[in-house]
């Protein structure tokens, strides 16, 4: 039985689906204890990154929470970013304010490390959502904490539904391959939320709508965020929408029942140029290699929805 609220920290790259993620993390207090949100390199620089949490951290009206900078860059590669797809900023869509919060002086490596040794061991949840940089640094700086990590439930990798960034990868495993060989083989229990089910919670029109229906400033700019970022991948798949990735990651946490996967094994190639990145899931059990995560395949999409907007209405 799940023990709420689960104590959490966010890694990210906000991207307009990891602020929905931040967003449904903020408007369920009841389920989520959110100690921390560390900004990462990915799908724009770290100066954008670490400024656009502040700014959905203020859009939902909790400029107490505390966000951090961690890597501004790869641990061996030099940075890939997604501007083609999150435009300039990082979340274009809505115009929105600068943000007023301060960013915490702390590097955001130092306060997972510091979190996962003043905390209970194993009562902390890590939740990236971006390139697993921080995460992988965390551990190399500080072995000692690995034991002490509840469980990582990530947004990353790809196996019947393939690559999104190179024909082979999905973006968060390829921007940063041996960050996420580290935390694949680190041992953690792991729950991954890959494209196989990212790309079945679609931005269908009357979802939009349903976000701009609650009448209140998260619905505006929640709705405009989704019709800048489902552009790209309606284009791309032609889907009816744009895949939610990163919300999917707390709704597990929220409604673990809504998702469907297998504990199996997945691996990460960092040597092949050709398919850097992939994960390799061995989802038929056709190896001998010992499971290492929850592989997430499907959802009720509806269901997804329903909450994700639900839990908005609420800020
Ligand atoms: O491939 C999708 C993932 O890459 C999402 O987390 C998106 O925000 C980008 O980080
Ligand atoms: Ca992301």
């Amino acid at each position: 039985m799940t023990q709420f609220p689960r104590k959490i920290i966010i890694d990210t790259d906000p991207g307009q689906d990891d602020a929905f993620a931040i967003l449904l993390a903020l408007g369920s207090p009841a389920e989520i204890d959110l100690l921390g949100i560390v900004a990462v390199a990915g799908n724009v620089p770290l100066a954008l990154t670490q400024k656009n949490a502040r700014m959905i951290c203020e859009l939902a009206g909790k400029p107490a929470t505390k966000v951090f900078a961690g890597c501004d860059r790869p641990l061996h590669r030099k940075l890939v970013t997604a501007e083609h797809v999150h435009g300039k900023t990082g979340l274009d869509g809505p115009v929105l304010p600068d943000p007023v919060m301060p960013l915490q002086e702390q590097n955001g490596v130092a306060f997972i490390i510091e979190t996962l040794r003043r905390e209970p061991a194993h009562t902390v949840t890590l939740c990236p959502l971006g390139p697993l940089t921080n995460i992988a640094q965390a551990f190399l700086q500080a072995p000692d904490i690995i034991g002490r990590v509840q469980q990582i439930v990530l947004m990353g990798g790809a196996y019947f539904e393939v690559g999104n960034i190179t024909p082979a990868a999905e973006f968060n495993i390829y921007v940063d391959p041996e960050a996420a060989e580290i935390v694949f083989k680190s041992g953690v229990p792991l729950v991954v939320m890959p494209l196989d089910v990212t790309h079945k919670v679609l931005t269908t029109r009357a979802r939009v709508e349903a976000f701009r229906g609650l009448g209140c400033e998260v619905g505006r700019v929640a709705a405009e965020w989704a019709d800048f970022f489902e552009r790209f991948d309606m284009e791309k798949y032609g889907s009816e929408g744009g895949p939610l990735h990163d919300p999917t990651v707390i709704a597990y946490l929220i409604r673990p029942d809504l998702f469907k996967g297998r504990h199996i094994n997945v691996e990460i190639e960092t040597k092949s140029e050709l398919t850097l990145g992939m994960t390799v899931a061995d989802w038929w059990g056709v190896t001998d290699r010992a499971p290492n995560a929850l592989f997430i395949g499907d959802v009720d999409p509806q269901g997804f929805f329903d909450l994700l907007t639900e839990r908005l209405g609420r800020l």
